[in-house]
């Protein structure tokens, strides 16, 4: 599915990561694809993650799920928000939001949180660390948009909401249903319900910090070294010095070598990233059918045409590697060659997806889509 009077070519080189834009509705139809009660039932669901943010007068409130049914009968008519995180593992049509965003990798992709505000509603002025495409689902929205933040922007005292003390509104933009506002990371904005039954669907997206990078890798490296005591610093060149207590240039380059060595493989880098990047953001939920299927009924399902969908949950991504392809998901690294390969790539590219016949007669594609299939990262379409 693509916008209509859109260019990505032009959007990426103008507006990604640079500045603001308001996209008026470009979507072929748009359809709210989730009325406001089936978002509060799932801020009642144990296991999904939502927050309701209340003001009154100058006092912000944040109270985090899940709620009980009650707690929505003791909100006023005005000035309170539900926001529920990741709705696209929980509703087909709320995941196919991100279909028309493909344009962006799959990997920078986090997750669909979808928000229900009543008059006057919002969440304050605020900004995000990363990019956000917010889709006007219902209602009217009236954004404000500021200038860049950091750290060392002034924030309300305020002990769970991160609001700007001093926010200066530069744009504003009035979001109809199908609208899109695109919001770099760092730039302040806040949105306010003009009316009821304001839905906004926040296309949200994720960039690793050069902090979180370097401690979870060196984690795992430091895991498998766990039994490399006697991999340590040697010196059997070692020369007269002058000063006993100098530690030599060449002691240093030697111990920053130890370090810079194992740090800088490349390779190894490459697969525990696509690993480590691919790791579900609710791992403690299984996904897996209750029943396995069997390869004979998994090649007759396919046979008939039937499409096969990914599971929302599972973040489908590969690494190219010599004539290989490593394929990521749900924090596994599979390694997969020839048909396989091809097929890998069809999955990472599409959904849902209808498998070649020819391809059905590979094994290594066969074996590929029945694990992955078990493991529930795939499932055949699921029928409306
Ligand atoms: C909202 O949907 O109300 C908040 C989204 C945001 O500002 O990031
Ligand atoms: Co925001």
């Amino acid at each position: 599915m693509h916008f209509k009077n859109f260019d990505i070519a032009t959007f990426l080189q103008g507006s990604w990561q640079k500045k603001p834009l308001h996209i008026k509705n470009p979507w072929a139809a748009w359809a709210n694809p989730l009325v406001p009660d089936e978002l509060a039932g799932l801020a009642c669901e144990e296991g999904v993650e939502s927050r309701l943010v209340t003001q009154s007068d100058a006092t912000w409130q944040l109270e985090h799920g899940p709620l009980a049914e009650e707690r929505f009968d003791s909100l006023g008519r005005s000035n309170w928000t539900l926001l529920v995180q990741a709705v696209d593992q929980q509703v087909p049509a709320v995941s196919a939001l991100i279909e028309p965003f493909r344009f962006i990798p799959n990997w920078r992709i986090d997750d669909v949180m979808v928000s229900f505000a009543a008059d006057q509603g919002g969440v304050g002025p605020h900004f995000d660390q990363y990019d956000v495409f917010l889709i006007q689902g219902a209602g009217k929205r009236r954004w404000q948009v500021g200038g860049h933040c950091d750290e060392n922007s002034a924030l309300l005292p305020h002990d769970d909401l991160r609001l700007l003390a001093n926010f200066e509104a530069e744009e504003t933009f009035i979001c109809e249903p199908g609208d899109i506002l695109y919001i770099p990371p760092g730039v302040s904005h806040d949105g306010i319900a003009m009316g009821d039954d304001c839905m906004t669907y926040s296309i949200g997206f994720r960039a690793p910090s050069r902090s979180e990078l370097i401690g979870d890798w060196c984690d795992d490296l430091l895991a498998d070294m766990q039994e490399q005591e006697d991999d340590r610093y040697g010196d059997p060149d070692l020369a007269i010095q002058e000063n006993p207590g100098e530690i030599s240039i060449n002691a240093v380059d030697r111990l920053h070598a130890m370090i810079t060595e194992k740090m800088g493989d490349r390779d190894n880098f490459a697969r525990w990233f696509g690993q480590y990047n691919s790791t579900p953001k609710y791992p403690q939920i299984d996904w897996q059918p209750e029943e396995p299927i069997e390869m004979e009924e998994l090649r007759e399902q396919l046979q008939q045409g039937v499409p096969l969908s990914r599971n929302p949950a599972s973040r489908f991504s590969f690494i190219r590697k010599d004539q290989q392809l490593l394929l990521f998901i749900d924090g596994q690294c599979i390694e997969c060659a020839g048909d396989a390969m091809s097929i890998a790539e069809t999955l990472c590219a599409q959904t849902p997806v209808t498998i070649d016949e020819a391809l059905i007669h590979s094994d290594g594609v066969m074996d590929l889509i029945l694990a992955l299939y078990n493991r529930g990262c795939l499932a055949f379409e699921p029928e409306d």
